[in-house]
């Protein structure tokens, strides 16, 4: 007998790729800037962090602590018939979509930050430290930050921070301690103030600023993406996904996401693929940041300051400076080392998709499901939007990722859209 009730369907394991997968990982490399990148590591992650980052343990048990709180944010998140946009598209297959939006902070990124802060608030320390960029990971490191009794610090990209008010007004409210990046907090934000006293900033300069105040104030780094045991904790989505398809007596032929750092798309599919073997998998980026298309699969730098360590991986090379464009979270010059293999080998094709198909898609959505997607998001829809049509007579049942909502990046929207 299913059980049906909300608890049950949120699993008591995460799935870690690692050990399906074809070859054994390249492992993460010092690189030539920082010979000791790998031991950084050692002292900034939280250890029980660290030990997911390494391991071949194909399941391992999610803390009861972590599955209350996951309760608490929202999961298990909704897996949705996309009734309308079937029929706007006169599909007379399935499409269905699993909504990370619905979780308190809006996307995907809270399920991998309440563990961390937990672990790290088990280890002792008092602040948890990291960057955001356009605001989400911030955000989701701020409640749970709060969440785990401790504090968290974020250092914003500055441009970010003067553009985005309400993100930052959403991280001071759940508790967190906001700084613009390059701050006059760290050694190296004063080095960047003292070039350009009007400095933009950028993720990596954030990163940068991050990891110093970690190790000058012996707090815990909590990452946001790429990063292997990131993948492993945002697997709870497409293991929440393969209980409510049982549930609905349906099997996928298509999964699509959208791949910034590639943890939404990796905990979304990793999972599913392991269970259907023959499922089609589709990756959806960023035509301004074509790392799959246009990048090379050669070991690379995690961040643009080269301060933590090279992982073999798609990357169009750290010093790639995307184009600003409207999905925050793709702009980022590589891809997860687990997902940019079953790329290379094929298993996961890709999609690039353009700023205008993704406004496009984001509208068809809003006007057929009601949902106003994250930006991110929107290259997911427009991929499964474009398979549908080219596949349309084809009755298969498409399940797409939809890792936030945009309410808060409304002013992509021109006011006559
Ligand atoms: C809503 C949303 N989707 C997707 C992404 C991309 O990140 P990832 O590829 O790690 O899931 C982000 C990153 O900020 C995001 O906020």
């Amino acid at each position: 007998m299913l059980s049906t009730q909300k608890s049950d369907l949120i699993p008591e394991k995460w799935y870690n790729v690692v050990p399906d997968l074809p070859e054994q990982l390249p492992p993460p490399l010092d690189n030539e800037k920082n010979k000791s990148s790998i031991e950084l590591l050692n002292s900034i992650l939280p250890k029980e962090v660290l030990k997911q980052e390494f391991t071949f343990q194909r399941f391992l048990k999610i803390p009861d602590e972590v599955r209350e709180i996951y309760e608490q944010t929202g999961r298990p998140t909704p897996l949705v018939r996309a009734r309308g946009l079937e029929k706007y598209l006169d599909y007379s297959g399935k499409i269905l979509y699993k909504y990370e939006g619905a979780t308190i902070t809006g996307s995907h990124k809270i399920n991998t930050a309440v563990p961390q802060a937990i672990y790290a608030a088990n280890e002792g320390v008092e602040k948890v430290v990291t960057e955001t960029g356009a605001g989400q990971w911030g955000t989701a490191t701020s409640v749970a930050a709060s969440f785990a009794g401790i504090k968290a610090k974020v250092f914003m990209v500055r441009i970010s921070y003067q553009q985005k008010p309400l993100r930052k007004k959403i991280m001071q409210l759940y508790g967190g301690e906001v700084s613009p990046s390059p701050s006059d907090e760290t050694e190296f934000g004063r080095s960047m103030l003292k070039q350009n006293p009007d400095h933009p900033g950028s993720l990596g300069i954030g990163i940068g600023e991050a990891v110093e105040y970690a190790l000058d104030h012996n707090l815990r780094y909590l990452v946001g993406s790429v990063f292997n045991s990131v993948l492993t904790h945002q697997s709870i989505i497409g293991l929440e996904t393969e209980k409510q398809l049982e549930i609905m007596g349906t099997e996928p032929d298509v999964l699509i996401g959208c791949v910034g750092g590639g943890s939404n798309f990796g905990g979304f599919s990793f999972p599913l693929m392991k269970k259907f073997k023959d499922v089609e998998v589709i990756a959806s980026t960023a035509a301004e940041v074509p790392k799959f298309t246009k990048g090379e699969y050669k070991y690379d730098y995690v961040d643009t300051a080269r301060i933590l360590p090279s992982v073999k991986m798609f990357s169009l090379g750290a010093d790639f400076m995307p184009e600003k464009i409207y999905a925050g979270g793709l702009r980022y010059h590589g891809a997860a080392p687990s997902l940019s293999m079953l790329v290379n080998t094929g298993r996961i094709k890709t999609v690039d998709e353009s700023q205008e198909s993704v406004i496009e898609a984001l509208k068809i959505f809003s006007r057929t499901q009601g949902i106003v997607a994250a930006p991110e998001s929107g290259h997911a829809i427009a991929t499964a939007i474009d398979y549908v049509r080219s596949h349309k007579d084809e009755r298969k049942t498409v399940v797409v990722n939809v890792s936030g909502h945009g309410l808060l990046d409304m002013s992509i929207f021109r006011d006559d859209q």
